[in-house]
């Protein structure tokens, strides 16, 4: 399989700068060391971009956005725009994901616009995509995750400049995840969609991550699956060993 697994931690609003500088030059340090079968990102929160991205320049540790903005400046206080990231020294942005969804009602036409914000400044958009309890429990994961996906991913996408983070929302921080075979089953569909919009050599090389609960004891088991190439985590990618753990499950 020509898919290089990629490994990325999304911090959200967790880490002061020495607190941030710490757990990425552990992580980098790790990198030295050894040299897992995985990228490796780690997604600070946009204050501690800059100190991470001094820190552990020249190392194989990436660093990402947890967010931008559709434009690429402007009025609009408080935001973060994509080539400011790209700026500091960032590689990646992550963009939809559920938190944001829910807390700033990001549709799936504004996701599609970062992500667009995030190529045209040469980043790489993790495009989060996944259904709550009440959408599985009625029957329509396939039918949710489909159309967040048709809608989110924008027309330039290619494999290069875009990654998809298949994130349950009811997995997110609760420990709890779907079995393996529906895991299996959602990734399995987006590879399917991504073949109609990438063609399917593109769609082939397409990273698609899982992102929800993940954690040492169940990194392996998740990240052996065919269609899963990478996982997007929370609260383990804030221990330095929990993290590499991960890593090293690939
Ligand atoms: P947890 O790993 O804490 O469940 O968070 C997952 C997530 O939302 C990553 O973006």
């Amino acid at each position: 399989m020509s898919r290089r697994p990629l490994i990325a931690g999304n911090w959200k609003m967790n880490c002061l700068k020495a607190e941030g500088v710490a757990l990425a030059e552990g992580i980098a340090a790790k990198l030295r060391a050894q040299a897992p079968a995985a990228d490796l990102l780690v997604c600070p929160p946009a204050t501690v971009v800059d100190s991470v991205a001094r820190a552990v320049a020249g190392s194989r540790l990436a660093v990402g956005g947890q967010d931008c903005h559709a434009d690429k400046s402007g009025a609009h206080t408080g935001d973060i725009a994509a080539p400011m990231l790209k700026d500091l020294g960032a590689s990646y942005v992550i963009v939809g994901h559920s938190e944001r969804r829910a807390d700033h009602g990001e549709s799936d036409a504004v996701v599609r616009a970062k992500a667009t914000a995030a190529h045209a400044a040469g980043l790489i958009a993790i495009i989060c995509i996944g259904e709550t309890e009440v959408e599985r429990d009625g029957g329509r994961t396939l039918e949710v995750v489909g159309g967040q996906f048709e809608g989110s991913l924008p027309n330039g996408a290619t494999p290069d400049n875009t990654v998809i983070a298949y994130e349950p929302v009811w997995a997110i921080g609760t420990g709890r995840t779907p079995t393996t075979p529906e895991v299996a089953e959602v990734h399995g569909a987006i590879r399917a969609l991504a073949a109609k919009r990438l063609g399917t050599a593109g769609s082939a090389r397409l990273r698609i991550l899982y992102g929800g609960s993940m954690k040492p004891s169940n990194a392996k088991e998740l990240l052996a699956l065919e269609d899963v190439d990478g996982g997007l985590i929370g609260g383990a990618s804030l221990k330095v060993d929990d993290f590499w753990a991960i890593a090293q499950s690939c």
